[in-house]
């Protein structure tokens, strides 16, 4: 009986400490809330990041808000992401339980959606086994090869510049994760693929993927005809589609395996590794047919995304783009095409790629994480279950290691910097995100990237388009996206730099 009581009172007096210790620390600043509905009106689903840097600016380094109890966590700088989300992996690695996206939707099972544990430990094996930096000079020719596909399009129907960007991105993931080549603009997958990049991108995660349903969960038991449960509606069409974009390709590759057809690509290396004897087999199949997908769908959007900013920064610095094609004419000469073997030659054209990457800042806030333990930061408490935001665009826009930073200037690599110093001004340090979920395509686009702006330059020039009076119409630069910073089609010139730099394209795409 005695010892019941000790450790009662222990329970209490260890209850009551926690409290009193959680009371000393208060919440990191933010938008003043309102009562119960908190900073929803605080909100906004196109360019969460520009408001976010705005709150950066009012509150300091790491900012706090609620919506309907639910926290939301923004860190501003590269020094608080790191010192969270790598150095307290352990606990901010998770992922936020989405109803709405993960649930009703379908999305549960992607990668970047996984929950932290040892689902989420198997798939990440899977892509680094596929994109990790010893297995990239595998796709090397691969990518060349896409690559003056890509510019062959370009020569013949510049207009549509934006169509061939895309074909090109959706082309290399299908090829690379399911063997897949992709023969016409209207392709199956490619289409099905955008829908589904469009709908989890720009609908489900708009406002930062957080639906009502998501606050109050009783939601989702709704009857469908009930006024305000159109979300519902909305889902079953949106799951549907989600899950033919996972079975669809992995079941294609599955059967031109069985007939002998199959092209060697990630699904058909691990497929074979992999026994549907063993006694695994079915939790096998179901990670490696969501990992693929997951692939397919991270990378299509940002690899579109990035292309684009290169093309709208060429158009709007022309001068840049000249003295990136001195450098190539110099190194690779007009008589073929850079390989990748020429990259240690050129560093003002890296410089120009680092330059796209932190102007453009693809994915501005970063993929929310979710802290799987109450926190304390800097004397400030972080509840447990708080959406956690990386504010990529802050640190890509932050003066101090990026003077003048709405300027796209490539100089500012080029200058001789200690490694501490070289480290902070590399964009690839904080637009791939952070810690254990940082983005393990980093090193296949880093490739794709590099080869497509190096064969652009060295072929095409990009100007401003002239209208039927001959006026240049300057390009309206707009992003209204919610989680990539995608520009909207804008007006340009594309054209060959000369008639051997045409001749070069067409004879290379007859030689494929
Ligand atoms: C410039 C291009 C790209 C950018 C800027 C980018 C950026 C990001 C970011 C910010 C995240 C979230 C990381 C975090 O949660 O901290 C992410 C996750 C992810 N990315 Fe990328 N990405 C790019 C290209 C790619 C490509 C080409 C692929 C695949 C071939 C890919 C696959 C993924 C996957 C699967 C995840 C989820 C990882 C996880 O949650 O564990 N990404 N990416």
């Amino acid at each position: 009986m005695n010892s019941i009581v000790l450790l009662l009172a222990v329970i209490v007096v260890t209850l009551l400490f926690i409290r009193f210790r959680r009371r000393q620390f208060i919440l990191p600043p933010g938008p003043k809330p309102i009562t119960l509905v908190g900073n929803v009106l605080d909100l906004t689903s196109r360019e969460l990041w520009l408001r976010a840097s705005e709150w950066a600016r009012c509150y300091g380094d790491i900012v706090y808000l609620h919506v309907f109890g639910q926290g939301l966590l923004f860190l501003n700088t590269y020094e608080v992401a790191i010192d969270l989300l790598e150095r307290k992996g352990s606990i901010y690695s998770d992922k936020p339980r989405l109803v709405m996206a993960g649930e009703l939707c379908g999305c549960e099972n992607m990668v970047a959606f996984t929950r932290y544990g040892d689902k989420a430990r198997r798939q990440r094996r899977l892509m680094v086994k596929a994109l990790g930096p010893n297995a990239i000079p595998n796709y090397h020719t691969l990518l060349e090869v896409e690559t003056q596909q890509l510019l062959k399009r370009l020569a013949d129907d510049p207009k549509n510049y934006e169509t061939h960007v895309r074909r090109y991105a959706g082309t290399l993931t299908l090829l690379v994760v399911y063997g897949y080549r992709v023969t016409s603009n209207d392709d199956l997958f490619v289409n099905l693929a955008e829908e589904c990049v469009d709908i989890l991108s720009n609908r489900i995660a708009s406002g930062g993927g957080i639906w009502p349903v998501d606050v109050f969960p009783f939601l989702r038991y709704l009857p469908l005809w009930f006024p305000g449960a159109g979300f519902k509606r909305k889902a079953i069409q949106w799951k549907a589609r989600m899950q033919e974009f996972t079975d669809k390709p992995y079941e294609l590759v599955k059967s031109r395996m069985r007939e002998g057809t199959a092209t060697p690509c990630f699904c058909t290396t691990l497929l074979e590794e992999m026994s549907e004897k063993h006694e695994k087999f079915a939790e096998q199949d179901f990670d490696l047919r969501w990992t693929a997908n997951s692939m397919y769908s991270a990378s299509l959007d940002t690899t579109v995304t990035v292309v684009l900013h290169f093309f709208l920064m060429m158009l709007q610095h022309p001068e840049v783009a000249k003295k990136a094609q001195k450098e190539i004419e110099t190194v690779v000469g007009a008589d073929r095409f850079p390989t990748f073997a020429d990259r240690v030659s050129l560093p003002y054209v890296d410089a120009v790629m680092s330059e796209v990457l932190r102007w453009g800042t693809p994915v501005p806030l970063g993929l929310p994480h979710r802290l799987m333990e109450d926190d304390i930061y800097n004397d400030m408490h972080i509840p447990r279950g708080t959406l956690v935001f990386g504010n990529v665009w802050n640190m890509t826009r932050n003066p101090d290691v990026f003077p003048n930073p709405d300027a796209f200037h490539p100089e500012r690599y080029m200058e001789k910097v200690d490694d501490a110093t070289a480290h902070r001004r590399d964009p690839r340090n904080v637009i791939f995100g952070f810690g254990r979920r940082r983005c393990p395509g980093s090193h296949l686009i880093e490739s794709s990237l590099w080869i497509v702006i190096t064969s652009f330059l060295a072929t095409f020039d990009i100007k401003k388009a002239v209208d039927e009076h001959g006026e240049i119409i300057e390009p309206a630069v707009v992003f209204e996206n919610a989680v990539f910073r995608t520009p909207n089609t804008f007006p340009c010139d594309i054209q060959p730099r000369s008639a051997r730099a045409m001749a070069l394209i067409r004879e290379q795409s007859a030689s494929i």
